[in-house]
């Protein structure tokens, strides 16, 4: 691996030399670089050592079609048997932590609150946890990463009020098992994929469409197990185990078409709607008013008896407000927006809730999935937004990046990570954004969802073809820990 690592550290030489607009400042000392992956998208060991079945192994195996080339997640990296293999890529790469999220299927089997925790299950984390440990590696742990229990989803999953209660059941079980090792935890990522993907539009697992209804039910009950789960932690651990907890919210920059109020309203209506939906709660105790307003006036206007956007009692509301110690933000991409007429009342879902139009520009670089334009300006703006809005609270960026269809010669990856990481950096030194950590996505190639494995977003690559799954260093892995090394992105750094 030493030796090719060389060879994509040659290569790359004539590719950095043709960017950029890039800034030649450098990152402050306290700046942390890491990496991260997801369970489903890396372990495999689906049925292993008394792993039981979530919401991802039963789609997959259930409706083979819902994933390109009929593929699934059984061995995907086969993380579970090569965790060693995937530290020491984490140490070659030279990153300061490692965010990696934990399979509660396979900690809390039956899923419900109160039944057995599986020894092995801890044993695995404890091992790569240790492991990160003493290689260097500070461990940044999500607790769910969209892999319901599927005994969960039985009973309804994320809109069923009880999965509060089973949640948090898991999350003091990883802080009583890990929390001596473990001092920063993600409660969730991207609650709003969870939610609009999994029960509004149906593009993720479980794969149910009723949005505008059980996505707004679904953010409630986990508001309150994020909720809980933070209580939790700082009532019983935090004294001893002095970690933090956060939660990850992703969202894409709306870039106003114009100056006009009415488009600037769009923006800022989308960006309530998008990291407002859960950042709002945890900052300012509940929903964003723009989102109270509008779900409230059109779910009477629809003949609803009450509003389809549920409500939080006072005790709630105080309950959920203040639960972070610092926001962490995912950021791949970028729209515009524009003001809009209101949407045809008998619509129901988010998007009409919304009711906003965005596109993408035609000239803007594109990206293996058809979400992700580059457009390096945007994480940017997202990031002064989030620092403007919520206090100037301590943001981790908890992902970014840029997939291909393979390959180890990725310019167009060296590309975005230089131009983003440029702006991240303006943003810190000029815009004073308090940014103290940065993570690509991803350490390797991995399952991506319902892409399969046709998407790669890795700094290595994982043939999967060849039941070892041999890891291979993109030219990025080489950009990246010059960056890392000299924290700067280009030549000549002042
Ligand atoms: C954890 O590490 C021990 C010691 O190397 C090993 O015997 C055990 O199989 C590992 N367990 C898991 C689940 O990886
Ligand atoms: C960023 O936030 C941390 C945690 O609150 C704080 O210690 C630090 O001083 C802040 N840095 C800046 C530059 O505001
Ligand atoms: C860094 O960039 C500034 C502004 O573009 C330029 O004036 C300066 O010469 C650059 N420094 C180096 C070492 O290239």
């Amino acid at each position: 691996m030493a030796y090719k690592f060389l060879i994509s550290t040659l290569l790359l030489v004539a590719v950095v030399k043709e960017a950029t607009s890039a800034t030649n400042l450098t990152f402050p000392d306290y700046f942390k670089f890491g990496a991260a992956t997801a369970s489903y998208q890396v372990e495999g060991a689906w049925d292993e050592d008394d792993k039981s079945e979530n919401i991802w192994d039963h789609i997959t195996h259930a409706t083979p079609t819902y994933v390109d080339e009929n593929d699934n997640g059984d061995i995907a990296c086969d993380s579970y048997h090569k965790y060693k293999e995937d530290v020491a890529m984490l140490k070659e790469l030279g990153v300061d932590y490692y965010r990696y999220s934990i399979s509660w299927s396979r900690i809390v089997p039956h899923g419900l609150a109160g039944t057995p925790i599986n020894p092995v299950g801890i044993e695995y984390y404890r091992n790569l946890t240790q492991e990160l440990l003493d290689n260097g590696i500070e461990p940044l742990v999500t607790i769910f990463h969209w892999d319901t229990p599927e005994i969960l989803q039985d009973i309804g999953g994320w809109p069923n009020p009880e999965l509060e209660e089973h949640y948090a059941y898991y999350a003091r079980t990883l802080f009583e098992e890990l929390g001596d090792l473990v001092k920063l935890w993600l409660t969730f990522n991207e609650p709003k994929q969870t939610c609009m993907q999994g029960y509004g539009d149906g593009e993720k697992a479980p794969g149910i469409k009723a949005s505008g209804v059980a996505d707004y039910k679904c953010t409630h009950v986990l508001l309150k197990a994020h909720a809980k789960a933070y209580h939790i932690y700082d009532e019983e651990f935090r004294a001893t185990q002095n970690g933090r907890v956060g939660m990850v919210i992703d969202t894409e920059w709306f870039e106003p078409a114009s100056g006009s109020d009415q488009d600037l309203e769009a923006s800022e209506r989308a960006l309530q709607f998008t990291y407002g939906w859960y950042a709002n709660p945890i900052v300012n105790g509940n929903y964003p008013q723009v989102m109270i307003d509008r779900i409230d006036a059109r779910s009477e206007e629809q003949g609803y008896p009450e509003s389809r956007l549920p409500k939080f009692t006072d005790e709630e509301l105080e309950y959920i407000q203040g639960t972070y110690d610092f926001l962490a933000v995912n950021q791949y991409s970028t729209s515009y927006v524009e003001w809009q007429e209101e949407a045809d009342i008998n619509v129901i879902s988010y998007g009409s809730d919304l009711n906003v139009h965005t596109w993408t520009d035609d000239s803007w670089e594109s990206s293996a999935s058809d979400w992700l334009k580059v457009v390096p300006w945007g994480i940017r703006k997202v990031l002064n937004w989030v620092s403007k809005t919520y206090k100037n609270p301590e943001i981790f960026i908890t992902e970014n990046g840029y997939s291909d269809a393979g390959g180890l010669e990725d310019d167009r990856r060296i590309n975005y990570y230089t131009e983003y990481l440029s702006n991240i950096l303006e943003a810190v030194l000029e815009d004073g954004v308090n940014v103290t950590r940065y993570t690509a996505w991803s350490l390797m190639d991995n399952f991506e969802w319902t892409d399969g494995y046709t998407v790669k977003f890795g700094l290595y690559s994982v043939d999967f073809d060849d039941p070892e799954r041999p890891r291979t260093p993109k030219q990025s892995a080489a950009y990246y820990t010059k960056v890392i090394t000299t924290r700067c992105l280009v030549d000549t750094c002042e």
